[in-house]
């Protein structure tokens, strides 16, 4: 089969489409003749040498993958071949050919094409596993995501806005209108604008319930001024760093409490659950079409160099997919 491999870290250009062997599946695991993939942020940092893939995953980037089931391991019971998935990936996806964990899979759901499924697995798995499981959003609660824009962030304003929540985003003006159809009530242009006034103005003074967070540092100590009182912040990516001072006495003071995961190291099991969780409470929202995945654009895989710079420029809205031959 052929895959995006990466023989020397680099920029975009590292990005060779290569022919590489093809996976077996182990005993518990389903063989998928990939259809589409999509560019996560996390694909760009292993490209350029910076998160390598867990021990035992594929060394091909892609965290997540659509697709038909073409063979199954001697455990699987659940999946037959022909069947029409899409899997959680710890690497891989962007590849012909992927082995993932049955467990880590999920039917394409009623109403979304094959290549479309693609671009779910990430998102909802990482929004349902931090937004809902972990941090409690209840309806009526507020909810700030920070970059909205982001294939998190149009899959978090959705999901949240179906349970009832109010959702304050952040991103620059270019994405307002785009976001403000999926669901946001506020968005904040954090370029000109502070979104801590914002959220208090929006929130009238009481502060977000939940955010949802994507830059660390930078953002540590505005996040915990807008945060509420018993408010829980979930630290999911470091883009604006990784190392600030935390003022304990503010999260005294608020009951707050700060969270900060990672889906992609997590064990197999707690990843068979979160997919679980998901099929069960997420599926039935975008199959009765309140959430839908939101695709900026789609670019054959051996073309995975322009899709990376693409999202390295975010200039994308949404999911950039990537579309196996
Ligand atoms: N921990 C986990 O398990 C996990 C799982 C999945 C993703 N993540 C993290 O979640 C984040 C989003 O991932 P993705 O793949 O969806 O990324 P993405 O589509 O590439 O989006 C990145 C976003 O960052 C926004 N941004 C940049 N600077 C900002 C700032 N100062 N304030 C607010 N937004 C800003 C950009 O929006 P503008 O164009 O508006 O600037 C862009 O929409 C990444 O940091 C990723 O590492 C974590």
């Amino acid at each position: 089969m052929y895959a995006v491999t990466v023989p020397e870290p680099g920029g975009p250009e590292a990005l060779v489409w290569a022919e590489v062997p093809d996976p077996e599946p182990g005993p518990d695991e389903v063989l998928i003749d990939i259809v589409a993939s999509a560019v996560n942020r996390a694909d760009l940092l292993q490209r350029a040498g910076l998160y390598p893939p867990p021990p035992g995953a594929p060394a091909y980037p892609g965290l997540e993958c659509s697709g038909l089931v073409a063979a199954i391991g001697p455990l699987v019971t659940d999946w037959q071949p022909g069947d029409e998935v899409c899997a959680l990936l710890a690497g891989g996806g962007y590849a012909q050919r992927v082995a993932a964990p049955a467990a880590q899979c999920l039917p394409v759901p009623a109403g979304i094409s094959v290549e479309d499924a693609a671009a779910l697995p990430e998102a909802a798995c990482t929004v349902w596993s931090n937004v809902f499981d972990l941090a409690h959003l209840h309806a009526l609660d507020s909810l700030l995501v920070h970059g909205g824009g982001s294939g998190i962030g149009t899959f978090a304003i959705q999901l949240a806005g179906a349970h009832g929540a109010r959702v304050i985003t952040t991103a620059r003006a270019a994405k307002h209108a785009a976001l403000r159809e999926l669901g946001a009530e506020v968005i904040v242009d954090y370029t000109t604008e502070d979104f801590v006034t914002a959220v208090r103005t929006a929130t009238g003074g009481h502060g977000a319930d939940v955010i949802l967070d994507i830059m660390g540092a930078s953002y540590l100590e505005r996040n915990l001024d807008a945060l509420a009182i018993d408010g829980r912040l979930v630290v999911i990516g470091l883009q604006g760093g990784r190392a600030a001072p935390l003022d304990l006495a503010t999260l005294h003071a608020k009951r707050g409490a700060i969270f900060a995961t990672s889906l992609r190291s997590r064990p197999a099991d707690q990843k068979a659950a979160i997919v679980a969780a998901v099929r069960e409470h997420v599926w039935p929202l975008i199959e009765s079409g309140l959430i839908r995945p939101v695709i900026h654009t789609r670019v054959p895989m051996a073309q995975a160099a322009e899709a990376h710079q693409l999202v390295e420029s975010s200039e994308h809205i949404g999911k950039v997919v990537l579309l196996a031959p």
